[in-house]
Order: C-alpha cells, then structure tokens, then sequence
C-alpha cells in the first residue's frame, strides 16, 4: 500500500495566522548498508541501513508569519545558512518546499525565513544533506501537529517526517530515528518500507547502542560526484542488478549480526559495502575514483592494527574520500590512542570529527 500524504484540508483560517517558529535539531546518518540506485520519487533500488550520528547535526529554525494578499503558487522563502544568505541552498530548499504544497498547503499562505547552521564544516564526508532535510521535515510536520493536530500519535508524527524527509534526499529519511534505521522493503524487516525509515535501534546488541565513529578528514574539498549524479550513475550501470540483490543480502546477513553483537561479521560487511560503492563508481562510465592515496594508506593501517591487536575496528565510506572508523565504546582506548598516533598524520591537517552512534533529532 502506498501512502498519500495529500491533504487539501490543511489550511488555515487567515485572520487568525499568529507569527512563530519551531526550531529543530537532527543528525545525519552514515550508512552500514549503502543506498545507491533510485527511481521514482525518490524511491531506493535497494533497501539500506544506518546509524544515526550524535555531534553531526542541522539546527533549523522554521520561522512564519502571514503572507500579505492573495498566495500564488510559490512558496515566499528567505533562507540563512550558517548566518549567512546562500543562493544555491536556498534554491534547492524553495524547489523543495514548492513540490510539497499538496501535502502542506498552508505553506503558500505563509512567509517563511528557513535559519540552518550545521555543527560540522561543509565537504567534511558527512551527508549535510541528510540532517538539512530531515531537520526541515521534522519542523513541517510539527508546523502542522501545532496549526491542525493531525500528528498527535508519535509514531505517525516520525513516519510522515520520513516520508517528507525522503522526498528532499533519500538518505534523510533515516535521519529521525535513534542509533539505527533501516530503509526500503526487505523480508525480514517487519514494517519496512520504500517510502519511509523505521527504528531498527532494537534490533542491535547493546554494544552497537555505543558504537564510536571517528572521521578521519583525508580532504575536505567538494565531493567530485554529487549524490544524485551518482545514483544516476547505477541507472545504466552494468552490475546494476547484482548490486541491488547483493545489496538486500548483506542488509539479511547483517541483521543477525547486530543482534548477537558479532563484531567481527560486522566489519566484514561494513567493509565490502565500502568498498563495493567505491568499486561502482570506479566502474560507472563516466568513472570516478574518489579515494585518495591517504584513504588506501588509511585502510591498510587500520586492518594491519586490527590483524595485530585484534580489537574490532573496521572502516565504512561515503562517496568521498574520508573514512569513518568503527569501533565498540569498550575499544576506545587503545583505538583513539592508535588513530591518534598513526592515522591523524595522514589526515588533511589533523583532521578528525568524533562522532558516535546518537540519540536521533531533538525538537529544541
Ligand atoms: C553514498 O541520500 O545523498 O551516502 O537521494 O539524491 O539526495 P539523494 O542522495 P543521498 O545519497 C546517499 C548516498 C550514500 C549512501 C547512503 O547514505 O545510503
């Protein structure tokens, strides 16, 4: 069953629009099993996992007030990022807003000033765009909970948030849950859906509850290939449709995994998913190579550390060339002492984010 989230009723009586705002504050994600292929509305060619972040967020402030004289078609938005005006961004976000006036049609009878500031530099291989949408979903559906109280169950509230965050970029709708999501149909996934994320938190062991994620900045320049360059990409691709099997086996094989808590399996697969969206790409035409010498350097030292010492660190990837270490909260001594010591070098002046499995968004 398809949801439609079209509503015209969601309008407001004018005279009685009163000025306010809503401020949200939500992750972003990174992704265990990686969506990469789509078609549709947004809709994944593979279902994909992933683990909420903590300190890598967008704060959004949602600010309204009553739009003078008859609204035409198009939003009225003013956007801030960062404190600052941002043409591009503000762009995307009025583009975005404009697909949603069926779900949200009190949106034309509003003036909006859009506020985001993220806690993370930009082109740090954190998917902004994950916080930034799942942020902005979250305050218009509580925007519509506070103007109609049509989102009072928690559990609808979420879902739709998901929904709408997808709508703005696929990996957002994972953002609104805590620890683990998990996204797109898979047959041992109860309630799981192409169209919106659900928790997976409580599928996973205690220990994955705590997982520690350091990023280690290999180089902080723009990616070479957006993300919605790249899922075109795999249109045409030629491992297309072993990609997509493979991609639903590994969330199958996963799953246990978390649940007994076993490490080891868990950077294996971790591992060849990186890798594995590297290789697309590397095999897309056009081709792209989006690792550096230093995120190959970087690899080889965190399995020799493994091989050697045996703690369970493991690497996951985004499209870029950053690395996002994995580790258990228990390993974390040893870990940090061996990142600090033979990885933060390679890095692009030092650079690392420490980062860790969150407690998903906060209505501030
Ligand atoms: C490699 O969600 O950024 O991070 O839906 O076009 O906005 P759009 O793409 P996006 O793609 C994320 C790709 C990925 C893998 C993942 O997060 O699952």
């Amino acid at each position: 069953m398809t949801l439609d989230y079209r509503n015209a009723h969601l309008l407001l009586d004018s005279s009685s629009i009163q000025e306010g705002s809503v401020t949200w504050r939500s992750p972003s994600n990174l992704a265990l099993i990686k969506y990469w292929g789509k078609h549709g509305q947004q809709l994944p060619r593979n279902p994909s996992i992933s683990i909420t972040l903590q300190e890598a967020y967008t704060l959004t402030r949602l600010s309204f007030r009553r739009r003078e004289g008859v609204p035409s078609s198009a939003i009225s938005l003013h956007l801030q990022f960062n404190g600052h005006p941002e043409p591009a961004f503000a762009e995307r976000m009025s583009r975005f807003l404009d697909t949603l006036t069926e779900i949200f049609p009190f949106l034309r009878q509003l003036e909006l000033d859009l506020d985001t500031v993220n806690s993370f530099p930009h082109s740090s291989g954190i998917a902004s765009s994950a916080s930034a949408m799942s942020a902005l979903a979250l305050c218009l559906c509580t925007l519509e909970q506070r103007f109609f109280g049509t989102l009072e169950n928690r559990e609808d509230f979420l879902r739709k948030a998901s929904y709408i965050a997808r709508l703005g970029s696929g990996s957002a709708c994972r953002s609104v849950y805590p620890v683990i999501a998990a996204w797109g149909r898979h047959g041992s996934l109860d309630g799981s859906s192409d169209e919106y994320a659900i928790p997976a938190a409580h599928l996973a062991h205690p220990s994955f509850h705590t997982l520690r994620n350091t990023i280690l900045i290999v180089s902080s320049k723009s990616k070479a290939v957006s993300s919605s360059a790249g899922h075109t990409l795999m249109d045409q691709h030629p491992y297309a449709s072993v990609r997509y099997a493979q991609a639903s086996q590994r969330l199958g094989q996963l799953l246990p995994v978390l649940r007994q808590g076993d490490w080891e399996s868990f950077g294996q697969i971790v591992e060849d998913e990186a890798l594995t969206l590297h290789a697309l790409m590397m095999a897309s035409r056009p081709s792209f190579v989006l690792m550096q010498p230093q995120s190959l350097s970087l690899i080889a030292r965190i399995r020799q550390f493994r091989k050697e010492t045996g703690h369970p660190v493991c690497f996951s990837l985004d499209a870029g060339p950053n690395l996002h270490v994995l580790y258990p909260e228990a390993a974390s001594a040893p870990v940090e002492a061996f990142l600090r010591e033979q990885c933060l070098p390679l890095c692009e002046q030092g650079a690392f984010i420490a980062d860790r499995a969150g407690q998903g968004p906060s209505e501030e």
